[in-house]
């Protein structure tokens, strides 16, 4: 695997000014292990509520390795969607958080999976996690690929977290600058921005 130039490129591979913070290899890694975690902890029927944008290509990654890690326990996940936007341009956030598109399916009595991106100052899983508590969801729980510490401005933590990162602005593997670089297959800190 760690040939495959799709799965790792090497840094010139990535973009002129994208640096390799987390690769691939890593990535898969950890995300499989978490899976391992998940499928410790939560019930078979999850519904996993993921995030977007930010959060699609982790969360398809994610189910497949929850496919092979739950298999003792059957786990069989489904996948619901809230679009959320937290206003702001670039590189900070405003802390706004507004839905963009909503859930389609009722969460009341759901074991639920919240996933996303990163969890920066809060505000995004802070909104989610309140809009599946008041629908009566029966559990909830959070999974998040990337930790930014020291920059919560709401006193909310992941139940499952992949990797914690420094505080820089990263990209890559889902998580955009200005809806670009979501392609990369891996984690990288983009230069002069
Ligand atoms: P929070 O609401 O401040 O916790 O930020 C969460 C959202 O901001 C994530 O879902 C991301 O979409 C975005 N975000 C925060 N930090 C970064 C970053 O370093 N790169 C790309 N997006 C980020
Ligand atoms: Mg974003």
């Amino acid at each position: 695997m760690e040939s495959n130039p799709h799965l790792n490129p090497p840094p010139e591979r990535g973009r002129k000014n994208v640096e390799v913070l987390i690769s691939a290899v890593e990535i898969a890694g950890r995300t499989a292990a978490m899976a391992e975690e998940i499928a410790g902890k939560l019930p078979p029927d999850l519904l996993i509520v993921a995030l977007l944008r930010g959060s699609f290509v982790f969360v398809a990654d994610l189910i497949r390795a929850l496919h092979v890690a739950g298999a003792k326990s059957n786990m069989r996940p489904q996948i619901e969607f809230l679009t959320l936007a937290s206003y702001g341009s670039g590189t900070t956030t405003s802390g706004e958080v507004k839905i963009v598109r909503d859930l389609s399916e009722d969460v009341e009595g759901r074991d639920v999976l919240i996933v996303d991106d990163i969890l920066e100052s809060g505000g995004t899983l802070h909104f989610a996690r309140e809009l599946v508590r008041r629908r009566k969801a029966k559990s909830i729980h959070i999974a998040v690929l990337l930790e930014k510490p020291g920059k919560r401005r709401i006193d909310i933590t992941a139940d499952f977290t992949g990797f914690i990162i420094p505080d820089k602005f990263v990209v890559g593997y889902g998580l955009d600058y200005a809806n670009y670089y979501r392609e990369l297959p891996f984690i990288g800190t983009v230069q002069a921005i």
